[in-house]
């Protein structure tokens, strides 16, 4: 069930990743998928605007499985609330009476049902409530997009919401940053090579640097950004997860439950943030585009500098940044390494470093300080980069269709955690009770020139293109 199946989240991420699982074999062999909204389309309208998703955010229908792919869509419209199921519970019914199946949720003949809520966090204890007064919580499996919850008070009366309909197991909270390729290299290039291992820690650290400059604006979802801001919308989602993954201690295993629990556990150790560590920025014209509220002081950049009072990472900055209209785009988590006490003189400063791109299919990058060539003892830094679209073996897979992948194979360790958002809200909460003030930034630019002291005395890694 996809609610929200007409809307732009759908359009852009869920349905072009339901057909990447299609393309790859990686959906189970009898399956139906049933949109839902407050329309009345019909199973034929439903198909067109899947394919005009396809054409615009997929790979189009000319190829791959379509023609069969698009015989298991329907649509269940006219709403779906606690009051009025409108008429996805008769489309169930009829997909399971088609499959003999009695919808018990107690065996293997039955659908797995996975509701995926592919809405704004405000619509999310309606729907769940209305998954549970109309019978179609047994068994079932719940996708929530990000943020879930837009303030501590508002997680709090969610989570209690949703548990007094589901179980925990049943739950699935997407932070797709978390899918991605390379974010999972965080982990494993980590456990797999000793190399690495070793230096995972303030011995070897000097800083962690998580930044995700955007050269995008926001205008096709001004409404939308306006009531969200940098904050909530990438910061405590994105950038805070990620920075669990790096600060995490080693899981007993990389199993779901162990891997799920080591990342979400770290998060009780982030220090609450310090206002006077942030720099919140509005880029120039923002207020001008339509849907931004008048004289909206709404952020679209952020920047922090968060510590991790763990033993492994005391006295480590880990330097958060994030932005729309920025001078630069990329997606980079760089542990910066220590200078080395040694024989050698005149080390370039914090000039090492270990790289992971979490762009696109990924990236992890190495810069070290070498001899240079010929004659002397010259020194010089130099980087190497390792393309994980280039490394052999299977296919990546975007990560919504890993996520997604994930949901229909029941493993819950790349999705987060109700103990892990609470502490997320409390290392918030300072920086929402005294907000600091926005800054104007120009468009291009790396935003407010404020955001560079925070980085001191070492810099930020990415500059604006245009000072390159
Ligand atoms: C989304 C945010 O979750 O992530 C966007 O809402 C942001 O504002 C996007 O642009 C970035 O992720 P990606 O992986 O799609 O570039």
């Amino acid at each position: 069930m996809l609610y929200g199946a007409t809307g732009d989240l759908a359009k852009r991420m869920v349905l072009p990743a339901f057909y990447a699982l299609a393309t790859a074999g990686l959906l189970p062999e009898d399956w139906w998928l049933v949109g839902n909204g407050r329309g009345d389309d019909t199973d034929e309208d439903f198909v067109d605007r899947v394919s005009e998703s396809l054409e615009k955010f997929g790979p189009g229908t000319a190829s791959g499985p379509w023609d069969t792919f698009r015989t298991r869509l329907r649509f269940a419209g006219k709403g779906f609330t606690p009051d009025d199921p409108g008429q996805l519970v008769d489309v169930v019914e009829e997909l399971r009476n088609g499959a003999g199946q009695d919808g018990d949720g107690d065996g293997a003949e039955d659908y797995q049902l996975v509701h995926y809520i592919a809405l704004p966090p405000s619509t999310f204890t309606d729907y769940t409530r209305a998954i549970g007064a109309h019978g179609l919580d047994e068994g079932a499996r719940v996708v929530y997009e990000k943020p879930f919850g837009t303030s501590p008070d508002g997680f709090r009366e969610l989570d209690q919401a949703v548990h007094e309909v589901l179980d925990e197991q049943q739950v699935y909270r997407i932070d797709h940053f978390l899918g991605k390729e390379a974010t999972q290299d965080l982990h494993v290039v980590r456990f797999a090579n000793s190399l690495v291992n070793g230096m995972w820690n303030n011995d070897h650290v000097a800083q962690v640097q998580i930044d995700v400059p955007e050269t995008l604006g926001i205008a096709d979802r001004a409404e939308f950004y306006d009531e969200t801001g940098a904050v909530l919308d990438m910061l405590v989602t994105h950038l805070f997860q990620v920075a669990a993954e790096v600060a995490m201690e080693p899981p007993a295993s990389l199993g779901a439950e162990d891997l799920q629990s080591a990342r979400e556990e770290v998060i009780a150790s982030f220090r609450p943030l310090d206002p006077s560590e942030v720099v919140l920025g509005q880029f120039e014209g923002y207020t001008e585009i339509e849907g931004v509220a008048e004289g909206s002081t709404m952020d679209t950049f952020v920047a922090a500098r968060l510590w991790v009072d763990t033993d492994r990472w005391r006295g480590v900055p880990f330097l958060l940044r994030t932005g729309k209209e920025l001078g630069a785009g990329a997606q980079t988590v760089s542990l910066v390494l220590k200078d080395t006490d040694g024989p050698l003189r005149d080390v370039p400063a914090a000039a090492g470093a270990l790289r992971f791109s979490l762009a696109g299919d990924g990236a992890i990058a190495l810069s070290m300080v070498v001899k240079d060539p010929g004659p002397g003892l010259g020194l010089t830094v130099a980087p190497t980069t390792l393309d994980l679209a280039d490394v052999e073996g299977g296919e990546a897979l975007p990560p919504y269709a890993r996520l997604l992948h994930d949901v229909l194979t029941g493993d819950r360790s790349l999705f987060t955690r109700p103990d892990g958002l609470e502490h997320v809200w409390e290392v918030a909460q300072p920086l929402l009770d005294h907000r600091p003030d926005v800054i104007p930034y120009a468009k291009g630019s790396m935003g407010p020139q404020e955001a560079l002291a925070l980085a001191e005395p070492g810099t930020w890694f990415i500059t604006a293109e245009s000072d390159a």
